[in-house]
């Protein structure tokens, strides 16, 4: 497998494209045609990869979606096997609204080293590296809550946990309150909000609440990266997905940690930002060009890259390099 510089940053090359192409669409409402536009960027930049994978966490099922599909084979035979998981847009809503927080995310590990996880929902508890190894998905919110503030020498009520504004959350919301802890509602997003909080500086701490499962399949893969920890059980939302779940090998009473999500040895992550968040900056446009903000992490490496890249797509145009 390549392990070297080289993938993390053709990772990079995948996720500056599909977020410079979602970005256009800021604000239009559309969210059909911001996706769109970042699967198809996506897609043909992962053409042109030095790797030979297949999509495990996608845009859906090969009938529901034309490209970036669960099974999809990309790249060309001979060159390094990996699984690939992708959300070319995470937080369509985020974009049609011109709202922060959105991402173009990919991870890309050895075959086998990212859990192919149904398109369902997910409880999901999500810390950084100091309480990583000591919260437990069965604790009361308030334990958990208290082992985070602990690990962090600080007190509850110092602590942020970011929730989706859901109204599933409606008891979670209020055990927190009760608790005592600061609460960022976020309209969508709990990915980038899972890489947050194993960031430090971001002011986010925890997240907490149901989401998407392949957003946590890609979470996972950045936290192995970081040192931070996902605690996850699959929540199908019907007895069809609890069927599919089931005939894939999901246990749905088990809870899932880092390593069951993303197992692999070899793990790259890079996430670019769309819209501005509280880790990445947002695509800028200029004259002639863009700029994008994006991390880039190799496990094996234990690197960790902010890439600020400005691209000059019109080279007739004097360049807009700028600090
Ligand atoms: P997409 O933009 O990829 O659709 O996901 C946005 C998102 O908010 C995720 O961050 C989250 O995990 C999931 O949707 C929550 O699902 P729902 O909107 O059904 O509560």
């Amino acid at each position: 497998m390549n392990t070297t510089l080289d993938l993390a940053l053709e990772c990079a090359r995948v996720t500056e494209a599909a977020a410079i192409a979602a970005g256009r669409w800021l604000g239009h409402g559309d969210n059909h045609r911001a996706d769109q536009a970042a699967v198809e960027a996506m897609r043909s930049t992962l053409d042109s990869l030095d790797l030979h994978g297949t999509v495990v966490i996608g845009e859906g099922e090969r009938d529901e979606a034309p490209m970036l599909f669960i099974g999809e084979r990309i790249g060309k035979e001979g060159n390094f096997e990996v699984d690939i998981a992708v959300d070319p847009l995470e937080g369509t809503n985020l974009v049609a609204r011109g709202q922060p927080g959105s991402t173009a995310v990919i991870a890309v590990a050895e075959k086998g080293g990212l859990l192919h996880a149904p398109d369902t929902y997910m409880e999901k508890l999500i810390v950084g590296p100091t309480a990583a190894g000591k919260i437990d998905l069965n604790f009361p919110v308030r334990a958990n809550l208290r082992i985070v503030a602990d690990s962090l020498s600080r007190r509850i009520e110092e602590l942020t946990v970011v929730v989706l504004d859901r109204e599933r959350h409606r008891d979670l919301i209020r055990e927190i309150r009760e608790v005592g802890a600061r609460i960022k509602m976020i309209p969508d997003g709990d990915l980038g909000a899972a890489i947050s909080v194993a960031v430090s500086g971001t002011g986010d701490h925890v997240v907490m609440g149901t989401g998407g499962a392949p957003e946590g399949v890609l979470a996972a893969a950045a936290l192995r990266c970081l040192g931070g920890e996902i605690l996850a059980r699959i929540k199908p939302r019907n007895a069809e997905e609890a069927t599919r779940a089931e005939s894939m090998g999901i246990a749905l009473d088990r809870v899932y940690n880092t390593r069951d999500l993303a197992s692999g040895e070899h793990v790259f992550f890079c996430a670019t930002g769309v819209t501005s968040g509280d880790l990445l900056k947002g695509v800028q446009y200029f004259a002639g060009g863009a700029r994008t903000h994006s991390l880039v992490m190799s496990l094996q490496s234990g690197t960790f890259r902010f890439l600020d890249t400005v691209h000059m797509f019109d080279r007739s145009k004097i360049p807009g390099v700028r600090l």
